[in-house]
């Protein structure tokens, strides 16, 4: 959470650091500030509201800047306000802070910092902390005030009298950065470089990195100079652009088929399954006796696909755990445990942290990251990236397909090495994958239907979405993508549960929202629609097309294209994103960035 660039060089400052928070916007936009060096004068504008608002401020202001610092802030320590924005400033020290310090009220009374604080956050005090130390030596004050403090961080500083120098300095939350011909920059994530560079290097932990115009140097605590390791990022540099389109969520939707191609091909040799390119042994998958997925949010929801997937093609023990839960739920961890953590970002900081903990029992880590180098790919045995591209909208969309494409293949490839399927039925399989990219085209096509659809829950205060089994999986994540950026209520049911209890809530002002996909499942999934139906609620139907003869005409019904019933996840995840895209659109909201989120969640 929260946005941070740094940058010194050639380029125009402000607009530089301005252009980065824009583009790092989706990490938090409560606020929004930058801080930037003329001479020996730093100067901070800031405030509470959009980057939008921040740049109206800054306009005719602060253009010699020789370096500067910015900041878009998801509040954690006091409310959304001026005063809480970053940058903080105090004394001859200015810095932005990403993550929570955990001792701040203990530091403000163990070193009498009160009288110099303006603000409720938990980030000024370290800035408080660093001007009581300084006494000239940038790296050894910051080494002192680091030394001092617990939680997560991710720090970067100027101070007054070095112009043109900025210093930064971590615990888990992430930095990279980089020296390019523009000069040299960091941001806490890479978005904010690709303008000018796809080549970067993280910023490890417990290290301080000094950035001037034309070098930079990085020293790990103990004084020794470390060469940064450089990484390459495949992301094409203007692919964090919108493209047109009105809302990245939109585009990101559109995107999918493509997504989904680059993340499987160069995965398919000879229509098999194969991870040798990556490194991942056959070992991991045929010595394991159980496998525990891990992830938060829309990346579990991939992950109770993936399980759905595992018992009935491979009958096996899997057990799906939301990141945030797993550590505290004594899991039955060992070293035949195959754990797979998901995450789009690579730095939600409860898979991160269930990750180390699982690797700490015995368990191999695989994981499914869409950022390449974050911080849970470098705490895995092993990383299969979903090479979606840069998901900016907050809502995730590719990144859970391109999840799910990966799962597939393991699931092909599990099947393969078990004995489950022959290499006939695995490559079988395989094509049918192949074909999503096509199938999911054909349901981008027809988006005006899902737009009228959408009409239908528009004015809706609570919806249902109901199904079985796989239809069940696909709607839990279809309800949490229109509750995130539509803010209807919305409660994914199995619909053989809703007699027990849900039912109640049903009434003819709440819409109800069913997949049917599954054939075996089918009868009851539509006698479960009925029984809905009869208590006044008006159907949209998404069910798969050879599925779809008589059905009620009072249905407000869009017909998936077909696939095998395992993979119509992809075609009814498509037409679900669309229906919360509409909604929130056609609402005149912020769809990429709803109220009260962040996209990358970095404090537990
Ligand atoms: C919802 C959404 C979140 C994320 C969750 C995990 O649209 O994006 O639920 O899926 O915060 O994030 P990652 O995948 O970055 O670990």
């Amino acid at each position: 959470m929260c946005g941070i660039i740094g940058y010194t060089g050639s380029e125009n400052v402000k607009e530089v650091l301005l252009d980065a928070l824009e583009l790092l916007e989706y990490r938090g936009y409560d606020s929004a500030g930058i801080a930037v060096m003329e001479e020996n004068e730093i100067q901070v504008y800031k405030r509470a509201g959009r980057v939008k608002d921040l740049r109206e401020k800054c306009a005719g202001k602060a253009e010699n800047s020789v370096c500067g610092i910015g900041h878009t802030r998801w509040a954690t320590h006091g409310g959304v306000n001026d005063t809480n924005a970053h940058p903080h400033q105090v004394g001859r020290v200015t810095l932005v802070h990403n993550g929570i310090i955990e001792n701040y009220r203990e530091l403000i009374a163990d070193y009498d910092l009160k009288e110099k604080l303006q603000s409720e956050t938990d980030s000024e005090v370290v800035a408080a902390l660093l001007d009581r130390f300084y006494e000239g030596n940038p790296e050894e004050t910051i080494k002192k005030t680091v030394s001092k403090l617990k939680g997560t961080f991710a720090l970067v500083i100027m101070f007054a009298d070095h112009a043109g120098v900025i210093y930064s300095t971590r615990n888990v939350s992430p930095i990279v950065a980089t020296l390019c011909k523009e000069g040299a920059m960091l941001a806490s994530d890479l978005t904010a470089l690709c303008r000018f560079t796809n080549n970067y290097f993280v910023v490890p932990e417990y290290h301080i990195l000094e950035m001037k115009e034309d070098s930079i140097k990085l020293t790990d605590f103990d004084g020794n100079e470390k060469e940064p390791e450089y990484l390459t990022a495949d992301w094409e540099l203007n692919s964090a652009g919108k493209n047109g389109y009105p809302f990245y969520m939109e585009k990101e939707i559109m995107e999918q088929p493509d997504a989904i191609e680059r993340t499987i091909a160069n995965r398919i040799v000879s229509g098999m399954p194969d991870f040798t390119a990556e490194g991942v042994p056959d070992s991991l998958f045929t010595e394991c006796d159980r496998i525990n997925i891990i992830a938060c949010g829309t990346a579990m929801h991939a992950g109770l696909v993936a399980q759905a997937l595992v018992k009935s093609i491979l009958h096996m023990h899997i057990d799906v755990d939301m990141a945030s839960e797993f550590m505290y739920s004594d899991p039955v961890i060992d070293e035949k445990t195959l754990v797979i953590a998901v995450s789009q970002s690579g730095e939600t900081i409860d898979t991160l942290e269930a990750v180390k903990y699982a690797r700490r029992r015995g368990a191999k880590c695989l994981s499914i990251i869409n950022v390449k180098g974050s911080s849970i790919a470098r705490e895995s045995d092993y990383v299969l990236y979903t090479n979606a591209g840069p998901e900016i909208a907050v809502a995730s969309t590719k990144a859970y397909t391109t999840q799910l494409s990966i799962f597939y293949l393991i699931v092909a490839k599990m099947a393969q090495l078990r004995g489950v399927y022959d290499t006939e039925q695995t490559q079988s399989f395989i094509r049918e994958l192949q074909r999503t990219p096509e199938v999911m085209k054909k349901v981008l096509e027809k988006r005006r239907d899902i737009h009228v659809l959408a009409n239908k829950v528009l004015s809706a205060k609570d919806l249902f979405m109901i199904g079985r089994g796989l239809d069940h999986s696909i709607l839990l994540e279809g309800s949490l993508k229109l509750k995130e950026v539509s803010y209807i209520h919305s409660e994914a049911y199995a619909s053989g549960e809703l007699k027990h209890g849900p039912i109640a809530l049903i009434t003819q002002d709440t819409p109800v929202v069913a997949s049917v996909t599954q054939e075996k499942l089918m009868s009851k999934e539509l006698s479960n629609i009925k029984e809905v139906r009869s208590r006044g609620a008006d159907i949209v139907l998404f069910i798969k097309e050879s599925l779809a003869e008589d059905i009620d005409s009072q249905y407000q019904t869009f017909l998936l294209p077909d696939m095998r019933d395992e993979f119509m996840v992809m075609p009814a995840s498509v037409a679900l994103q669309l229906l919360a895209y509409y909604v929130s659109s056609d609402k005149g909201f912020d769809v990429d960035k709803p109220r009260n989120l962040a996209k990358v969640v970095t404090v537990e």
